[in-house]
């Protein structure tokens, strides 16, 4: 098999990508581990940026976001027994962000894909990449008893953090910067009209908590819990018990609750690797860099990173000029960096830190009353949480 680039995993960078790329005129080859079933079915972020959106809307994959999406133009932020809105829309002159679940964003871009003739391999069994370092990459398959080969001038490593590219690349290129955060994340999905018409982002003695959906009835809820924490200690009524203490107000919040159809626990770490390219290998999404969710950003800087690893190819291809491709890593860092930071910063403002004494809860509640309080203190947030330029 031959492509002009081939593309490691069907997630939401891998697929974009893909779809970008025939958008532009040329060829791909999307090479994924796990089943259509699989990948379309598995639960995860669920917050566009304004950015992620328009980009879906463009390109002609927006038909089903814009029915059922859900725009927030404002986003609560909870902290001793109130709330507090954030205006999003107000602050940033017009920007919102729209809850869709990731696995939607994936199972239409697979549709897309499929239906323009696009090649994506699911199931495909001990993947390699191979000769980096050349200008005819290849990658390396089983499916069934067959080894497949695909030569590529290019390969696009989209397979996130577990994947196969960052490994291949020679020790000693790369430079990891990592932080593993002491807590993880109990996520939920529960059979229930969501409680609250925008998140709440919940900050509480006990731990942080999140409300969010993904649809008028279903509510996608987080809790705070330990690192190595197991989710056979949390049956559902210890759950319901703690999320509701954690968003418990003055004026008697209530939670409401329903059968609970999914629940996970996810540790919490922030990593970049640098550079986020060697040879004919791009990394992009997870496989390049992973944030804390508490920004809601995973995803996005995702879409981020093909949108410029799209426009580079194009141009590669179309004048020659491979200047873009040069400086994919260095553009991509910019903004990656900048997201690194608002994650952490949103992560430590908002958690639980077990080392933490009297002065550090202080100062982290002085903190949010200042977010709240200060229009440009709100207006930085906002700015952030809706996205920034993507460029
Ligand atoms: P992925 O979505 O990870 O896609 C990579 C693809 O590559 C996968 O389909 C994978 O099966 C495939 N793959 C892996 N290895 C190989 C291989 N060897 N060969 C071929 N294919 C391979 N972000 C939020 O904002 N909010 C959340 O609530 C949230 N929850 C998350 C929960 C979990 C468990 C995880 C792991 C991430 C979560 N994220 C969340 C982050 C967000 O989902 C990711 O940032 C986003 O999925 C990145 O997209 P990606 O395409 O780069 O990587
Ligand atoms: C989600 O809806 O899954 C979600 C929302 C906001 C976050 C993280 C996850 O910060």
């Amino acid at each position: 098999m031959r492509t002009q680039i081939g593309i490691v995993g069907a997630g939401p960078a891998g697929l974009m990508l893909s779809h970008l790329l025939h958008r532009a005129g040329l060829e791909s080859v999307v090479v994924e581990n796990r089943s259509r079933q699989y990948v379309q079915e598995r639960v995860r972020a669920g917050v566009l940026e304004q950015g992620t959106v328009d980009l879906m809307n463009e390109t002609g994959v927006g038909g089903r976001l814009g029915r059922e999406g859900l725009v927030h133009r404002g986003l609560e932020l909870r902290f001793a027994g109130r709330g507090h809105r954030i205006d999003l829309f107000a602050l940033t002159g017009g920007k919102a962000i729209t809850i869709y679940g990731q696995n939607k964003v994936v199972e239409d871009l697979t549709d897309a894909r499929l239906a323009a003739g696009g090649r994506i391999v699911f199931s495909a069994e001990e993947v390699s990449v191979h000769s980096l370092d050349s200008e005819s990459p290849s990658i390396r398959f089983r499916a069934g008893a067959e080894t497949v080969e695909v030569q590529c001038d290019f390969i696009a490593g989209c397979d996130g953090f577990h994947g196969v590219c960052r490994p291949s690349v020679p020790a000693g290129v790369l430079t990891e910067f990592d932080r593993v955060y002491p807590f993880a994340w109990l996520g939920l999905l529960a059979e229930v009209e969501p409680s609250s018409e925008e998140l709440i982002y919940s900050r509480h003695e006990r731990g942080f908590a999140l409300h969010s959906m993904r649809s008028p009835d279903l509510t996608r809820l987080y809790l705070q819990v330990a690192r190595d924490e197991e989710i056979g200690n949390w049956p559902d009524e210890r759950i319901w018990d703690e999320l509701q203490r954690r968003f418990a107000t003055h004026d008697g919040f209530r939670l409401k609750r329903g059968p609970i159809v999914q629940k996970g626990i996810t540790p919490m770490h922030s990593f970049v690797v640098e550079p986020m390219q060697y040879g004919s290998l791009f990394l992009a999404g997870d496989a390049a860099h992973i944030v804390p969710p508490t920004g809601a950003k995973g995803l996005n800087l995702a879409i981020a990173d093909v949108r410029v690893l799209a426009r580079a190819f194009s141009e590669f291809y179309t004048s020659g000029s491979r200047a873009a491709l040069t400086g994919y890593s260095e553009t991509c860092l910019r903004r990656v960096w900048k997201v690194q930071r608002f994650s952490w910063w949103m992560t430590s403002m908002l958690h639980r830190f077990e080392d933490e004494n009297a002065f550090d809860q202080r100062r982290q509640l002085a903190e949010l009353e200042y977010v709240v309080g200060s229009h440009a203190a709100s207006q930085s947030l906002a700015e952030n949480y809706v996205g920034l330029p993507m460029d």
